[in-house]
């Protein structure tokens, strides 16, 4: 994992109190495990609405007995507000990761997506609020760039939101922000640009695409590219996100605080050449898929068409220095996802 030393020394040596919301998830689960790695107590939250047990199993058999056993679970849902003021009492740090991801999904039922991500990011607000938890960090995210054209994204140029998803996550700031000026809660928002890495779920309708290909490659099951293959994106590993969520809850810059950052690598891919780097990988193991290629279908709607982030505020003010690119974190997911 990449931490400053200080930060590494920091932890090992005072072990604080953790609530990570969306524990079972792809990101939340990551963050648990690297969490425990650095013998802290962790309480994660989450309702397995996409998230998973066999998640929670794979953290205990990366971590130790010892570790785990700073590890406690609840099941829960943070539309609720004694939940979450359960699940704040006596934490130091909260990292909120509950939400229901994926931009078509909002598209398809607005008010979920709006209850489970507006709702329960509002609850988690008081609820740290009431508790004094020393830093709330949460996950916000690049669809809030909506329809603004530049690149790369610099945090204070946002445009005008393109799907329901982008609007919770853009309400996720506001809210923290006003908490911030009116009850002095201290946040930072990490804004996400596709995080991708083990643990990510290659199944259902809303998969994203990294794990999504790996499986319908590996499975030999058709794969389709949205648009003309043009779209970019800034892919971003998940350990540079872990590392990301770690310096936000620990700055001491007060500067730094009650803002919200890109977390990237800070590099533009197409899906065409995602495409050719994933069947690569693939056919280490599975030679044949060489002969697979993509079907061209329709632009999804929601969809932002270029993603390329400015990361040097995180890197100025939280000392974000991303250790791995995407054909690094590639490197990564595809022994996870092809068990190697
Ligand atoms: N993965 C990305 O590329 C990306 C990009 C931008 C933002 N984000 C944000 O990062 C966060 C984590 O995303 P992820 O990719 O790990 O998704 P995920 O679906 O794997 O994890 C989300 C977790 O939250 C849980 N959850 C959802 N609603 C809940 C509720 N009401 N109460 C309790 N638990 C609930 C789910 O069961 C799941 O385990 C989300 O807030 C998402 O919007 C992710």
């Amino acid at each position: 994992m990449s931490y400053p030393p200080h930060i590494t020394n920091e932890l090992l040596t005072n072990s604080a109190s953790w609530l990570v919301t969306g524990a079972a998830g792809f990101i939340g689960s990551n963050l648990v495990e690297a969490l425990l790695n650095l013998n802290q107590k962790v309480t994660g939250l989450d309702n397995f609405s996409t998230g998973f047990k066999h998640n929670l199993d794979e953290i205990k058999l990366a971590v130790t007995a010892k570790q785990w056993s700073n590890f406690t679970f609840i099941e829960g849902d943070i539309r609720d507000t004694k939940t979450c003021l359960a699940a704040c009492s006596n934490q130091d740090y909260l990292l909120h990761q509950a939400a229901l991801g994926s931009v078509p999904r909002s598209v398809a039922d607005p008010l979920n997506t709006h209850e489970n991500n507006i709702t329960g990011h509002l609850n988690m607000l008081v609820a740290a609020r009431d508790c004094g938890i020393k830093r709330f960090v949460y996950a916000a995210s690049s669809s809030t760039y909506g329809d603004q054209p530049n690149l790369p994204k610099v945090e204070d140029k946002i445009g005008r939101p393109l799907s329901p998803y982008a609007v919770t996550k853009y309400v996720n700031e506001l809210y923290a922000d006003v908490f911030a000026k009116v009850y002095g809660v201290e946040s930072i928002g990490l804004r996400y640009f596709n995080v991708f890495g083990r643990r990510q779920d290659p199944n259902g309708a809303y998969a994203a695409v990294i794990p999504l290909w790996f499986s319908s490659l590996i499975n030999g099951k058709p794969l389709y590219i949205n648009g003309d293959g043009k779209t970019s994106r800034d892919f971003c590993y998940i350990d540079n996100a872990v590392q990301a969520n770690i310096l936000a809850a620990l700055t001491q810059n007060r500067e730094a605080i009650n803002q919200v950052y890109n977390v990237a690598f800070g590099e533009q891919t197409t899906l065409n050449e995602l495409f050719f780097m994933i069947r690569e990988l693939v056919a280490q193991k599975y030679p044949e898929v060489m002969k697979i290629e993509p079907t061209y279908r329709d632009f999804r709607k929601g969809d932002v068409r270029h993603s390329l982030a400015d990361i040097s505020k995180a890197s100025n003010f939280l000392g974000y220095k991303p250790i791995f690119s995407l054909s690094k974190g590639l490197d990564q997911a595809a022994k996870w996802y092809m068990k190697i």
